[in-house]
């Protein structure tokens, strides 16, 4: 039933501008089978095109629609007899497209795409030219808040917070190359009772008000064990620490410095993690929504949803056994009053289209009250499709080679510097063993045993589905072989090495040489290269990096493929294969980016 495709006569011709955003593949095909759609049954409007990569047998792409539509028209008199007439009648009424090479029917209808492997050539040496931006996928939100990282004040950040400082960078990078305007939030826990006992405890060091350094308050989680271990074991204290939460919510000067003071010094420490793994985010801690708190809480009270419960002030929710707790018995405020405060200031004020929220799955249920009481009060649809929306990014536990829960064998939690260090030096060591310390620079070692070891940690997290449960192996992840950011990192620097090798000028080649993709491996690689936008596109709105990673790991296995039975340097298809490799480590290097992962260019 394969037919080479020819352009029904009345659909017009779709040109595609080389420079502007073309949208995903699949977008652009969804695009041509529109308008097939909307002609072949001009009566079924509102019938989305479904696409879908297909089995390589019968072609790169299938459109599915023929046997949903039969189920529509079927028996309304329709000029069609079945499934397979109406494939027909879609593959016969697509436009125009240079995209298409041919197209066939299979089974119920559906209709098999062979992409055009000169417009795949084609679609490639645009991007070369004019950006690998052009190949973003186009969203359908404008503006998200990413709400991740969020470490908690004088408390250290260990590796649960690592997994949210990672996967929501590569969130928030995913969805700002999709031109999503994002705002990085870090929700950090800077307001609360435990408050009290700090400041009290550090009154009592420096009782003459000297200017506490960072020093002489010493290893900040240390401060927060000596105060806490005093305020479970002496009254008298834990009476003065209770006052002081008074002071301080009541902005008693004294207290709020102390206050200031404490998340300062806790903040210069996180800030120095944020910069060793090169994320940027920006602070609105718990504290900032506070002042909101009270008529946000009036504002869901007139809508009849906050009752008296137990002493407590509660918003039940249908299904949950416990309510939803947002004043505490003793009139306080708590984590879950902040969080309403705070989704409605970014509802709000922020005009937030999409709010994302990425903490450990043992938050989940938190979030999801939060996000129905949400519901209830009207600030979101009820429907999960429409927008403004929240999602809950929700990850399993860091494992230790043991299976249990990773810890150090002092069974302190493990410290995120020192994890950093470690990669760093054990790449290092790697790396002066294969006699790079005598080739390279002092800087370029350090540079390069940063980007490898950093690159490591982040992608061991992000290759696996977030929601599982993944054991930390610094072998493991160090290794040079298998789905690792090393064998990937190296993958690129060898491709990089053959361009160099090769002596001619890349600039030159993308404008004057073209790309021709005859071999079937060449074709694999290239259209390969082609889907990295639909996959980025799953990624967001799934929110799932480890589709990337997949992504990624399979382009290097074609490429692998390609390198192996396609000769680049010296044989007659030089220019073109060039210009393939070339556009392999363009997108490899992006995939790095969107991971938070410095590439390295030699090895
Ligand atoms: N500080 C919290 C923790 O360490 C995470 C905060 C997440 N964000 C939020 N809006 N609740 O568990």
């Amino acid at each position: 039933t394969s037919r080479r495709f020819f352009p029904a006569a009345k659909a017009q011709s779709i040109s595609i501008m080389a420079s502007e955003n073309v949208g995903t593949l699949k977008q652009q095909l969804a695009k041509l089978f529109d308008e097939s759609l909307r002609a072949t049954i001009p009566e079924e409007l509102d019938v989305e095109p479904l696409i879908a990569a297909c089995n390589p047998k019968f072609g790169d792409y299938q459109c599915n629609n023929a046997m949903s539509l039969w189920t529509k028209v079927k028996g309304k008199g329709s000029e069609f007899k079945g499934p397979q007439a109406i494939g027909q009648a879609l593959s016969k009424n697509l436009p125009a497209s240079e995209m298409i090479e041919s197209c066939g029917i299979a089974g119920p209808g559906f209709v098999n795409v062979v992409l055009s492997r000169q417009w795949i050539a084609e679609s490639i040496q645009k991007m070369l030219i004019d950006g690998i931006g052009t190949w973003a996928p186009k969203l359908l939100v404008k503006r998200a808040v990413i709400d991740f990282s969020s470490p908690n004040i004088a408390k250290e950040m260990h590796v649960g917070h690592l997994r949210s400082t990672i996967i929501g960078d590569t969130l928030a990078r995913m969805l700002e190359f999709s031109n999503v305007e994002v705002r990085r939030r870090n929700h950090v826990g800077d307001w609360g009772t435990q408050f009290g006992m700090l400041i009290e405890h550090l009154f009592d060091k420096f009782p003459n008000g000297e200017v506490a350094s960072d020093q002489a308050i010493g290893d900040l989680e240390a401060f927060y064990k000596a105060s806490k271990q005093r305020f479970d074991s002496d009254s008298g204290f834990k009476e003065r620490a209770q006052k002081a939460v008074v002071s301080l919510q009541g902005g008693v000067d004294k207290y709020r410095k102390a206050w200031t003071q404490i998340c300062e010094i806790s903040r210069r420490g996180y800030e120095k993690v944020y910069q060793r793994l090169g994320v940027y985010l920006e602070e609105k801690g718990e504290s900032f929504y506070n002042p909101y708190i009270p008529s946000v809480l009036e504002l869901l009270s007139q809508k009849g949803l906050i009752e008296e419960s137990e002493g407590a002030r509660v918003i039940f929710i249908e299904g949950k056994n416990i309510p939803l707790i947002v004043v505490k018995k003793d009139g306080g405020y708590n984590y879950a009053s902040t969080d309403l405060a705070a989704l409605w200031y970014r509802l709000n004020e922020e005009k937030a289209e999409w709010i994302i929220y990425v903490t450990d799955v043992g938050q989940r249920e938190h979030f999801e009250m939060v996000f129905t009481a949400a519901k209830l009060a009207g600030w979101l649809p009820a429907e999960d499709n429409k927008y403004p929306k929240t999602s809950h990014v929700g990850f399993g536990l860091v494992l230790g080679e043991d299976g249990k829960r990773f810890r150090t064998r002092s069974t302190e939690v493990v410290r995120l510097v020192d994890l950093l260090d470690e990669a760093k030096s054990r790449c290092k060591a790697v790396l002066i063993e294969r006699g790079k310390s005598e080739e390279w620079t002092a800087d370029e070692l350090e540079q390069t045993a940063e980007a490898v070891g950093y690159g490591a940690i982040k992608y061991a997290d992000l290759k696996n589905n977030r929601l599982t449960n993944y054991t930390f192996s610094f072998d493991q992840m160090l290794n040079d072989k298998g789905n690792t950011a090393v064998y990937l990192l190296y993958a690129h620097a060898r491709i990089c090495s053959i361009i160099r090798k090769s002596g001619k000028d890349l600039e030159e080649l993308k404008k004057t040489g073209t790309i021709e993709l005859n071999h079937q491996d060449e074709r694999a690689l290239g259209l390969h290269l082609l889907q990295f936008a639909e996959v980025v596109e799953e990624a967001c709105t799934n929110l799932l990096p480890n589709v990337l990673c997949e992504y990624l790991y399979n382009l290097s296995e074609n490429y692998t493929k390609f390198y192996s039975t396609c000769t680049v340097v010296g044989s007659k298809e030089e220019t073109s294969r060039l210009l393939l490799c070339e556009a392999t480590a363009v997108v490899m290097r992006k995939c790095f980016h969107l991971l938070g992962i410095t590439p390295v260019y030699k090895i």
